[in-house]
């Protein structure tokens, strides 16, 4: 519910368990009071600070303002603007056409929606009760609206600003971000996920300090190294006590987050779209939307925060036609064959599977253009008909003759030199003429800013899938974008590439994913290099890593689930020694781990012993058992793998009848400490069946005192069931 005081001028936004509150102050600034648990809508202004600060610029033109009371700098922000005496982080920086770089964004009005409309271009919740504030600069006409929705049923706040220029004179926006707030305090834990290929999001956490703690992207995409989101953890937060804020960007493009702590001892939050090598001409009349944040807030520590998110993302954000319903339950062929396959391989490999309950066989990269490695071939959406005789047909309608589905590899946005495409189209290319564009796994990239070049793509992607009867598709994406210039962009337009770039993804997205209801889609990005909030609005789930080690997937998993729910990452169960790392963990162990997500296989299966095949079919019937709880249920993250010898997750069901643990522990040793794992998230006054323990326990007992698993050897998971009787 939405509300505006008018006596105070407070709007008070209340989610389902949080109130949000700023009020227009005597400047008429926006000025942000409170993000936290749900409190009553009183007269807040006792909680702003006073105090002289006799150095600082006045608010112009309120001279009369006393001095505790008259600065742009002193006000916890919602939009901060450059210029006027507030020398923190701006959340908008422009150029007027004289070259002053002043605005003062003020208000000027709200409207209150019963709906958010969708942003334009740009994927974002979908969502209810909507504030529009609108702010103005009296001066040039420059003004703002600041979007908020909220939620009944999670704990977040939807933010995203649309700049306006309705002045006479064209502005050029070089910082444009999506959102400000203050929090009360400066001695946080600021929390991201950093990362690289094969070991995406590892979790990082540093105090907060005087200055600007910034996390970004420079790639053009959202990235490993660094995810769109940050986290503050009051000091005594922990993973279930404790006060955390969350800042989680619907973005896939170069971004970038601010927690700035100023000298009056509170934090300045703000970001989004990256301002590094931006600029972006607005015309009299024209917008720029900004990408969507969304922010969290848990009293519940971070696995508070992290259910906040998943049940956000799952309702209102995650594509509906695919979240809650059971994931295909693959076979892919990447590790088993890479691009040294034949139809007689990948059929064989399909046969080995037949009554293991998995459903689908996708065949991954090589089966197009001239592709028998990574050097050619990208770009060529034609079928190798010298590889696969018959075309795509002898292999789809042999896995459709075991009753099983068929996936198909591409990876949209890629060319290679050596590739029809290419030399048809060397404009296609993003490049700079008279410079070689650097190659990155032998390739470069489609010039996605160019609408003929989106064009090409749709039709020849759309041909392949209607001209074969494919069920899935996987859209890769291997590397990330230098030579930021396009051709089919005027020079003014040019600092705008990174934004541009994607529009363009979000384009094809529209155009392949939305216009293909009937196939179910999953994202990658060799590995997890583009695992955004943006992204699972189209591919409900996403390669989480192409480490598919089951020891560093439990580090990677961990922490992916801060921000993302279990049923958005895609985990497979492949060979040892495993490819990536060498290791040799347990078969089922590697089962375990992956099916903490959207599970699947990835081997070649024609070297299945009966044995491995019984095993196979046991663990795709224990995943169908717990598959509801991987969908819908509430992750309860136990022991941190990255912190200690164990890993430890639990599901549990919304109404608390079912849960899952899964405890893993890393490295055997003997004489050993006892080591309890406390379950958590169940009801204390339920009664479970432990069905590994043969009895019925109380909650409590099971979340106080833990359970003492008994694992046997290095690598070894114990997974345990419990159902509430009566
Ligand atoms: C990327 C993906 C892999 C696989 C290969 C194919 O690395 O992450 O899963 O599809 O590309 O080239």
């Amino acid at each position: 519910m939405i509300t505006f005081e008018a006596k105070t001028r407070t709007f008070f936004l209340d989610g389902k368990g949080v109130t949000y509150a700023f009020f227009i102050n005597h400047a008429d600034f926006a000025e942000h009071l409170y993000f936290g648990k749900t409190i009553g809508h009183d007269d807040l202004s006792f909680t702003r600070a006073s105090g002289s600060r006799s150095t600082i610029a006045k608010v112009p033109g309120h001279d009369d303002f006393s001095e505790e009371d008259g600065s742009y700098v002193q006000f916890p922000a919602e939009l901060s603007f450059f210029g006027t005496g507030d020398y923190r982080e701006p959340t908008l920086h422009l150029e007027n056409q004289s070259g002053d770089r002043l605005t003062e964004l003020l208000y000027a009005g709200y409207d209150l929606l019963p709906e958010k409309p969708p942003i334009p271009g740009m994927p974002s919740m979908t969502g209810g009760e909507t504030l529009v504030l609108h702010l103005k600069d009296k001066v040039t006409g420059f003004a703002a609206d600041l979007y908020y929705t909220v939620y009944d049923d999670a704990d977040v706040i939807a933010r995203h600003i649309v700049y306006k220029n309705e002045g006479a004179e064209t502005v050029t926006l070089r910082r444009a971000y999506s959102f400000a707030m203050g929090l009360p305090q400066n001695d946080y834990q600021v929390l991201s996920l950093y990362g690289a290929w094969a070991r995406e999001r590892r979790i990082d956490k540093i105090p907060m300090h005087h200055g600007v703690i910034s996390i970004d992207s420079k790639r053009t995409t959202s990235s490993a190294e660094l995810n769109p989101f940050m986290a503050l953890l009051s000091p005594d937060a922990t993973e279930e006590f404790g006060e955390v804020y969350g800042v989680s960007l619907v973005y896939s493009s170069s971004f970038v987050l601010k927690a700035e702590g100023t000298i009056d001892g509170v934090t300045h939050l703000t970001g989004g779209i990256n301002d590094f090598d931006f600029a972006w001409p607005l015309a009299a009349g024209e917008t720029l939307a900004t990408p969507e944040v969304v922010l969290a807030y848990s009293a519940e520590g971070l696995g508070g925060m992290s259910r906040a998110y998943h049940d956000a993302y799952r309702e209102h954000l995650i594509n509906p036609r695919y979240v809650k319903t059971p994931r295909p339950l693959l076979i892919n062929n990447w590790e088993g064959t890479y691009f040294n396959f034949t139809n007689e391989k990948l059929m064989a490999i399909v046969d080995a599977v037949v009554g293991t309950g998995i459903d689908t066989f996708v065949l991954d990269d090589g089966w197009f253009g001239k592709r028998d490695d990574d050097s050619s071939g990208l770009g060529d959406w034609i079928v190798n008909e010298k590889k696969l005789p018959g075309g795509l047909k002898t292999i789809i309608d042999h896995v459709h003759s075991k009753g099983m589905n068929f996936g198909l590899w591409f990876e949209p946005e890629m060319i290679n030199e050596d590739s029809d495409i290419c030399r048809a189209h060397p404009e296609y290319v993003i490049r700079v003429d008279n410079r070689h564009p650097c190659y990155s796994r032998h390739q470069w990239m489609m010039d996605l800013t160019n609408p003929e070049v989106r064009d090409y793509i749709v039709t020849a992607v759309n041909k392949v899938l209607a001209e074969n009867q494919i069920e899935y598709v996987k859209w890769d994406y291997n590397r990330n974008v230098t030579e930021s210039f396009s051709k089919a962009l005027s020079r003014e337009e040019q600092l705008g590439f990174a934004h541009r770039y994607a529009l363009g993804v979000y384009d094809l997205c529209e155009r392949i994913v939305e216009a293909n209801p009937g196939i179910f889609f999953e994202g990658c990005a060799g590995g997890g290099a583009r695992f955004d909030p943006a992204m699972i609005h189209y591919f409900s789930q996403i390669w989480t890593s192409d480490d598919s080690d089951a020891e560093e997937r439990t580090h990677i998993q961990y922490g992916t689930s801060i921000v993302y729910p279990l049923s958005t990452m895609s985990c497979h169960v492949s060979i040892c020694p495993n490819h990536q790392t060498g290791r040799t963990t347990p078969f089922a162990t590697r089962a375990t781990i992956a099916h903490l997500g959207a599970t699947g296989y990835e081997l070649d299966t024609t070297t299945f012993t009966e044995e491995d095949k019984e095993a196979v079919k046991a663990q795709v019937a224990d995943y169908h058992k717990m598959e509801k709880l991987v969908l819908e249920g509430d992750l309860y993250r136990i022991d941190n793998p990255m912190e200690s010898n164990f890993f430890s997750e639990a599901i549990v069901s919304k109404d608390k009848t079912e849960a899952i643990l899964v405890t893993y522990r890393r490295m055997a040793s003997v004489n050993n400490q006892i080591k309890r794992v406390r379950m958590a998230g169940l009801d204390p006054e339920k009664r479970y069946e432990v069905a590994e323990l043969g009895q019925t326990v109380s909650g409590a007992a099971l979340m106080q005192i833990g359970l003492v698993p008994n694992w046997s050897g290095d690598f070894a998971a114990v997974e345990y069931h419990f159902k509430a009787i009566d």
